[in-house]
């Protein structure tokens, strides 16, 4: 390897990726963009596992990186947990099968876990993704008040579908008023009808967000959101309880997306450290134990719209004279409640009850190292974020609140850190959050800490 000393991170992480590189030039034929994810993606080319042990992902050119990424948070058990992998081969010898296409008892067992975990989902039913939770949140919501828009907050992200794939990361010089921000598509694609029926509310502004809503209260049939904003910026609790409150003096729907919160935050979610009961809720990643996995669930009578009765199967084309289906909100998926998923969910909440403490202990000692160092290099900036998940933010505004708080920050040289951890074994994708797992200790807190130390110097 060529001893050419590094100017930038970028520089540094090139040098020690050559494989990931030559990978890239390959994937790139084979699926757009070199990858089957969008947010995949990163410059100049995406790092590329092989290996994933605990704490600790091994890339294609053998370089170790401490995991701080875990999927976008999916793995709060790291990779490859042993009693995660006893019960996924255990439900597979077990059940003799990986698919019922039935009921199961698994299904049963997963559903009171999460009644008894989090009240307010009073019937569930599964998806296969976070995606698919958030999407069927919202058709029951339609189902339930014959309202047909929906609200949802700037800078939130719910799904890659056409109804919330607005204003997650809009260009401020063309998001409007930030009291009354403007809907902005986010990708290409997107019907335009959903720039009218997808409203855009600003988050942590009560009375700007009461003022929107009053005014469309015949047409909002919900508000979905991110109770904390991309897993980090929380909502303040007097914004939160006020919300609760206008939406149900308006007859419009709460909906809870707790696809990144669940069993992050606390074991009951966003919801119960906020003391909120929203009407619906969505759920994924870390209770799917590393698999595709959603759950949706929440107030019996909005819930049972999906209740099937005899005459109501949507493909039963014998009973098509008189279909009941078409009363009923349409439901299902081959591999809604798959055995092999639930398994390893179980498994997962049961380390989680165990050791979720100490995993928001270890997330509190590595926010102080890294506060401490930048502070001390004289680089104004905090960590946000509560529970397992935090972000690194570099700015010297006191708090940040929402999402154009967040636009001034100083996003170059929080890149420019990430790079140089990245070459020095610190694995987040650039800019991204830091979510922990139960098997990160003590001793790759303190590595991560020496890395930032070395970083700090380099700048
Ligand atoms: C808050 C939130 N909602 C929904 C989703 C979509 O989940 P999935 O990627 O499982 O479809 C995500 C994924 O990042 C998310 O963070």
């Amino acid at each position: 390897m060529s001893k050419r000393k590094c100017s930038t991170g970028m520089d540094a992480y090139v040098q020690k990726t050559p494989k990931s590189l030559e990978f890239s030039k390959v994937s790139q034929h084979v699926m757009p963009g070199g990858v089957t994810a969008n947010i995949k993606f990163f410059e100049p080319y995406p790092v590329v596992m092989k290996k994933g042990t605990g704490a600790y992902l091994t890339d294609i050119d053998g370089n170790e990186y401490i995991d701080y990424l875990l999927s976008y948070g999916a793995l709060m058990t790291g990779h490859g947990h042993p009693k995660v992998l006893d019960a996924i081969h255990k439900q597979m010898q077990e059940d003799g099968t990986l698919l019922f296409g039935t009921p199961h008892h698994l299904e049963v067992k997963m559903g009171q876990k999460i009644q008894s975990l989090y009240p307010s989902m009073e019937k569930i039913r599964y998806t296969n993704s976070g995606t698919e939770a958030t999407l069927l949140s919202i058709r029951l919501a339609y189902a339930y008040t014959g309202k047909y828009k929906i609200a949802k907050f700037e800078g939130h992200y719910h799904g890659g579908y056409d109804q919330v794939l607005l204003s997650v990361n809009p260009p401020v010089d063309q998001a409007g008023p930030p009291r009354k921000p403007k809907a902005i598509s986010e990708s290409q694609g997107l019907h335009p009808n959903h720039l009218e029926n997808t409203i855009i509310l600003p988050f942590n502004d009560l009375e700007a967000t009461n003022d929107i809503l009053t005014t469309a209260q015949d047409q909002i049939a919900a508000v979905i959101l991110e109770p904390i904003q991309a897993g980090y910026i929380p909502a303040e609790q007097e914004f939160m309880d006020g919300l609760r409150k206008i939406t149900a003096d308006l007859g419009i729907l709460l909906i809870f997306d707790e696809v990144k919160t669940g069993f992050r935050l606390s074991l009951g979610g966003a919801q119960e450290l906020y003391g909120i009961k929203p009407d619906l809720t969505a759920l994924g990643k870390v209770v799917g134990g590393g698999f595709p996995f959603g759950i949706v669930g929440g107030k019996e009578e909005i819930l049972n719209r999906s209740a099937p009765s005899a005459a109501a199967d949507v493909f039963d084309s014998s009973q098509s004279k008189h279909s009941g289906a078409r009363d009923v909100l349409f439901h299902s998926g081959t591999y809604n409640g798959h055995p092999t998923v639930l398994a390893a969910g179980l498994a997962t909440i049961e380390i989680l009850e165990q050791e979720i403490q100490q995993v928001f202990k270890r997330t509190t000692q590595l926010k102080k190292g890294i506060n401490k160092l930048l502070s001390a290099k004289g680089i104004h900036s905090k960590t946000v974020g509560r529970g397992s998940i935090f972000n690194l933010i570099i700015t010297d505004k006191e708090n940040i609140k929402n999402y154009r708080d967040l636009q001034k920050s100083n996003f170059a040289l929080r890149k420019e850190i990430d790079y140089h951890l990245l070459a020095q074994g610190i694995y987040t994708k650039p800019l991204n959050r830091y979510s922990l797992s139960t098997v990160h200790g003590e001793k790759e807190i303190e590595k991560t800490l020496e890395a930032y130390r070395k970083t700090l110097q380099k700048l």
